[in-house]
This record gives structure tokens, C-alpha cells and sequence, in this order.
């Protein structure tokens, strides 16, 4: 790491995360938790100038190409840079048509460019490519509920990617290969470790700071001229993975597809690549049915049972983060909050009760569920079922 920038990383880890601390303590001790508003001016001019001045020194120096990892990082810092900015309302893309932060737009776009990769910080930055000096890694705040969402998305995604990986090495080998139903079988203890870990962060986290202090950092923001969408813990590729071999989603379905091409830049380029790759591969619920002809065989009634009980346990991993993350953490509180700050509830920009139908539209595809209204893959798997 040269000077600038580990001076960057060092501001990043410790007096941004001071800042941020108090102005959450200010914010916490309002009647209206949601209020920013005329609140801690000082600190907020603080965190502007002392993050500005040392991005200044970063453009300055151009591109010094010390490598993917250094670059993705660095955009990192300056995405939570201004990720806090827009926390904190120093910014605020509806009262703008340009970032006020030139100088960390032009860094954050001159970087997201020549790697591939949206101008923001993204979910990898603070979960699965976030390092970790004397066992702290890099968050907004010091709050305990920021680190329990963290961790907990962290072992979610790594444990969705256990699971994609699995599945990814059964195509070249096919279904009816003997280690098919061993692969299963990892993906199944994989997909139980998603839905402890989400159990454990809905038994957990604490819905009001989670809503007032640690989701507001997640909201949209402009990098130059244009607003990018927050970070959500969806963006890797290993869930649609899933979707896509297993068959219950599919790339060719516009509301589907739609969301595959919005997601792309905000995953790892290697990300990227495995998501394309898995656009083009036949699911495994098509190569089960048209593999009828063997339904009495013992292969396929062996793996065919464990690759229904793999659907079935994708389907209630869907099914926890809708009825339970996304109802406890999201939509209770946005029922409770005041007018005013309602347009400025959920990550991506859409109004909530729009948000919401497509979650629940993607959880019963996932969970194969009957619906006149959507296409989705009830009544093939109960096909499987009878088959075996
Ligand atoms: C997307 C809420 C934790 C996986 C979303 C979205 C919301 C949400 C509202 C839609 C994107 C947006 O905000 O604009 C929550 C809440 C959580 C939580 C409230 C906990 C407090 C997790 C965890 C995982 C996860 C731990 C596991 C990896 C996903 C995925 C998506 C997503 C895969 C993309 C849409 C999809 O493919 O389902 N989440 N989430 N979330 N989240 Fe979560």
C-alpha cells in the first residue's frame, strides 16, 4: 500500500468510524431517531474536510496500478466515504444533479472503471473482501448491531457460495454420476447453515438500531452525475446460481433477467464471469425431467429425492429472509416511521410496497410455490415427487 492510501485506510478504520459513532449517538437521543436535520453540524463539516483533504492527495497521484485488490479496496474507502456523506445528508441525491464530492466521484469512477465494477462501495467491501487488522474489520460505526448485521451477512453469503459451488461441480459430471448425491448433500448442510445463520440474526439484531443506525448507510448515493443503487447482501453471484441450476428461476424470464443485469456491476468481476457462465447452463430440475426414463432407477430416485429436498430448502431460506428479515427489520418499522423520511427507506430506490412485491414474487419462485399469476416450477417438481 503506498503512503496516501494507507493513510486513507488507516483514517478510514479509525476517526471516520469515531465520527460516524458520535453523530449516531446525537441522532439516537431525538424523539424522531430518523432526523438528521440541523444535528451535528461540526462533526459532519469534520468528517467532510478530513475525508475530502486525503482524497484529494489520492487523485492527485493518478492511477498508481498496485493491482485489482489494492484498487477494489481503495474504492472501497472512498465508497464508505461517501456512503456516510449520504448517511449523514451532506449529500442528498434528490437535491442534487451532480455529487458534491467531485473529488471522490472522479477517484471512485476513474477506479470502478478500469476494474469493471460499479463507482460505489459494495456489499464485498464490507463482507466477503473486507480485511481484518488485529481482528477488526472495516465497518461505518462502532455500534454492536452494525458488526452482528455484518457477520451474519458475511456467513449467509459465504454459506450461499458453499452451496453454488457444489452445484457448480456436478454439470460437468451430470446427474446420474455416483458423487452427484454426495455434492447434494453439501448443498444441502450448506443451505441449513444459511437459514441458522439468518434465524440467528433475526433472533439478534435489534430493529430499531438496525433501521435508525445501521440500514441508512446502505442508501443509494450519486458518484458523479448518477445515482447508484445501496449495497444489499445479494450481490454475489452464488444465489442466482442456485436459482438457475436448480431450475427454479430462469435467465430468460424478463422480471429475472431484469435483475441479473442491474446486479452485474455490483459483484466481483469473478463474480460476474461465474454468473454468466451459469446463464447459459441447463438446470438440473430440466435434465431430471427429461431423464424420465430412469425414474425407477436407483440413481435417480436417490438423487432426485435429495435434489427435491435441495429445492425444498433453498425455497425456506427465501422464504426466512421475506417473513422474517425483511418483515421484522423493513417493512414493520417503515409502517412506523414518519412521512417525511419514507421516501428514503429502502436501498435500491423503488418505493417499499414495489421493493416488497418482487421479493415476494422471487421467494415463491424459490419456494416453487403455486401462483396463478407468475410462472413457477410447483407443478414439475410435484412431477419429481411422484416420480420418486
Ligand atoms: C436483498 C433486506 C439480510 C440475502 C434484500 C432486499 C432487502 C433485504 C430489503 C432488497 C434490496 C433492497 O434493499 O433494495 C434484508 C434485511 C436483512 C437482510 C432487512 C437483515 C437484517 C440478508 C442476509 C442474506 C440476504 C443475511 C444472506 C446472504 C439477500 C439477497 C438479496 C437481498 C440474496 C437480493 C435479492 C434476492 O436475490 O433475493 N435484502 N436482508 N439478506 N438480500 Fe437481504
Amino acid at each position: 500500500m503506498n503512503t496516501h492510501t494507507a493513510i486513507f485506510d488507516r483514517w478510514i478504520r479509525k476517526g471516520f468510524v469515531e465520527i460516524n459513532s458520535e453523530l449516531e449517538k446525537l441522532y439516537w437521543q431525538q424523539a424522531d431517531k430518523a432526523n438528521v436535520e440541523g444535528i451535528g453540524e461540526t462533526l459532519k463539516e469534520q468528517l467532510a474536510l478530513e475525508g475530502n483533504a486525503l482524497i484529494i492527495n489520492l487523485l492527485a497521484e493518478g492511477n498508481t496500478d498496485e493491482g485489482f485488490d489494492s484498487a477494489f479496496d481503495l474504492l472501497g474507502n472512498v465508497g464508505l466515504f461517501m456512503a456516510a456523506c449520504r448517511r449523514h445528508e451532506i449529500t442528498e441525491p434528490s437535491r442534487e444533479s451532480a455529487s458534491p464530492l467531485v473529488e471522490a466521484s472522479a477517484l471512485a469512477m476513474h477506479i470502478g472503471a478500469s476494474i469493471g465494477v460499479t463507482p460505489r462501495f459494495a456489499t464485498a467491501h464490507l463482507t466477503t473482501h473486507n480485511k481484518a487488522v488485529n481482528g477488526i474489520y472495516k465497518r461505518f460505526t462502532d455500534l454492536a448491531d452494525e458488526k452482528l448485521f455484518i457477520d451474519y451477512n458475511t456467513q449467509g453469503i459465504l454459506a450461499y457460495k458453499r452451496a453454488s459451488d457444489a452445484l457448480l461441480k456436478i454439470v460437468p459430471l451430470g446427474i446420474s454420476h455416483p458423487l452427484c448425491g454426495e455434492l447434494l448433500k453439501v448443498v444441502k448442510h450448506a443451505l441449513i447453515d444459511v437459514i441458522e445463520s439468518n434465524n440467528a440474526l433475526y433472533e439478534q439484531l435489534d430493529t430499531e438500531r438496525f433501521f435508525n443506525c445501521v440500514r441508512p448507510y446502505y442508501k443509494p448515493y450519486r458518484v458523479g452525475k448518477e445515482i447508484y443503487r445501496g449495497a444489499n447482501a445479494g450481490d454475489f453471484a452464488g444465489i442466482n446460481v442456485i436459482d438457475m441450476l436448480l431450475g427454479v428461476c430462469s435467465a430468460n424470464e424478463p422480471s429475472y433477467s431484469q435483475m441479473l443485469v442491474d446486479k452485474f456491476l455490483y459483484m466481483m468481476p469473478e463474480d460476474q464471469q461465474i454468473l454468466r457462465e451459469a446463464m447459459r447452463i441447463q438446470s438440473f430440475m430440466d435434465d431430471f425431467l427429461q431423464a424420465q426414463h430412469y425414474k425407477n432407477t436407483d440413481w435417480f430416485k436417490s438423487h432426485a429425492t435429495l435434489f427435491i429436498q435441495v429445492c425444498k430448502l433453498h425455497g425456506d431460506t427465501a422464504i426466512g429472509h421475506h417473513n422474517q428479515l425483511v418483515e421484522k427489520f423493513i417493512a414493520q418499522p417503515s409502517k412506523n416511521m414518519q412521512e417525511q423520511h419514507m421516501s428514503k427507506v429502502t436501498a435500491s430506490g423503488p418505493p417499499l410496497h414495489v421493493l416488497l412485491d418482487s421479493l415476494e414474487k422471487l421467494r415463491d419462485r424459490r419456494a416453487c410455490a403455486k401462483r396463478a399469476d407468475i410462472q413457477t416450477r410447483f407443478d414439475d417438481l410435484n412431477t419429481l415427487k411422484q416420480w420418486v
